[in-house]
């Protein structure tokens, strides 16, 4: 790279209130630190908090952005900034118009030792055999079976693994991939059993496990409704009354009546969230399955979840390798590693934790 063309710099966003009272606008402004390059362009955009709401500016030499907000409401100023060279580099930040409620969703306190157990994980652990040769073919394995040659390695995907989750709480549990997250949460749906140890479940629970989990590719969505809510306990009539909630939900209308085999990955997940939450679970269990939704879909979803953890009744059990969605929702975290439970406590200090693994 010549001199001429320095790609040492960064962008750094800050806003100017102003002129918000008497013009009724916010300025991003925008600095360059570092070498700063001769041409430079800005493209601004925006967004409401809710990503409804959203808009962009033509390319642009202004190194500021004047925003007329449409109503009050948290919105999200951005630049992109292009040099001369084509290299392009954001600065954004949120910006709080009028007088708004700051998020009002709290995590959940942690419980005092008197609340209810309605999980309880005493000394788990899951081994799986695994084939310890590999076999080319189903006739050499066969052919291995018939002569007794058949050998298992042992695999402990969890080691002794205990926890308690109250009533009400949103608990979380993290770890890499391959740690037995899954695994555990398949033991606590009833879906496995566990090979030593006990797991212990008080109420109805949703589990939000695997995609498609519960549901027949060949049947249309519409029957898959049934299906998934009669797994979950919901009477036929029970369904018949909510499905216009679910479906709306679900914003998935007019594919009612295709099979489900044809829906992406996504619109999948968006039926079984539906379903999961219409009514009010005891337990609902989440594994990672909103993030294949849209990032609109997977606000709606949070917010869902919030509302449910909100209302005091629902216990939530979360799994996500989104370390903020976990220190937003849950109150507390078990850290497993290579099915090993490392830490177990408030959010706030397993995540810090967890996070020191990267460093
Ligand atoms: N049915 C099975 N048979 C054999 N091994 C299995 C089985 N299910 C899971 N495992 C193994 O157990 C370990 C834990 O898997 P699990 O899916 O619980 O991990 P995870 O923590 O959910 O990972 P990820 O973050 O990737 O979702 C993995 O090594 C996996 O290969
Ligand atoms: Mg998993």
């Amino acid at each position: 790279m010549s001199s001429q063309t320095p790609t040492n710099w960064m962008p750094v966003a800050s806003a100017d209130y102003t002129n918000l009272e008497e013009l009724g606008y916010v300025t991003l402004n925008i600095r360059i630190e570092g070498d700063v390059p001769a041409k430079r362009r800005f493209v601004y955009t925006w967004k409401s908090s809710n990503g409804t709401e959203h808009g962009q500016t033509d390319p642009q030499r202004l190194a500021s952005f004047n925003f007329l907000p449409p109503h009050d409401g948290r919105f999200f100023l951005n630049a992109d900034v292009t040099d001369g060279v084509g290299i392009t580099r954001s600065a954004g930040m949120w910006v709080k118009i009028g007088d708004v409620a700051e998020d009002d969703f709290k995590r959940p306190p942690i419980p005092d030792d008197s609340a209810q157990t309605v999980i309880d994980v005493d000394d788990v652990s899951m081994i799986f055999n695994m084939a310890s040769e590999q076999y080319n073919s189903l006739k050499e394995y066969f052919i291995a079976l018939a002569h007794h040659e058949l050998s298992f390695k042992e695999f402990r995907a969890l080691d002794h693994v205990s926890f308690e989750v109250k009533r009400g709480e949103a608990f979380g549990l993290v770890g890499t991939n391959g740690s037995g997250k899954s695994t555990m949460l398949k033991i606590i749906a009833g879906v496995l059993e566990a090979s030593e140890g006990t797991c212990t479940v008080t109420g109805s629970i949703a589990p939000l496990i695997e995609l498609g989990a519960g549901f027949d590719m060949d049947l249309t969505a519409r029957e898959n409704i049934y299906l998934n809510g009669s797994l979950l306990g919901y009477r036929k009539e029970f369904i018949d009354e909510h499905l216009a909630d679910i479906v709306e939900f679900a914003e998935l209308k007019d594919f009612m009546d295709m099979p489900l085999k044809n829906y992406s990955s996504g619109m999948v997940a968006r039926i079984a969230f539906a379903i999961a939450t219409v009514a009010e679970p005891d337990i609902l269990i989440v594994d990672e399955t909103l993030s294949v939704g849209d990032f609109l879909f997977q606000q709606k979803c949070m917010r869902r979840i919030q509302e449910l953890i909100g209302s005091g009744n629902v216990t939530v059990l979360l799994v996500s390798h989104s370390i903020e969605m976990v220190e937003a929702m849950c109150d507390r975290v078990c850290w497993i590693e290579k099915g090993h439970q490392r830490m177990i406590g408030p959010t706030d200090d397993v995540c810090a934790a967890y996070r020191n693994l990267g460093l």
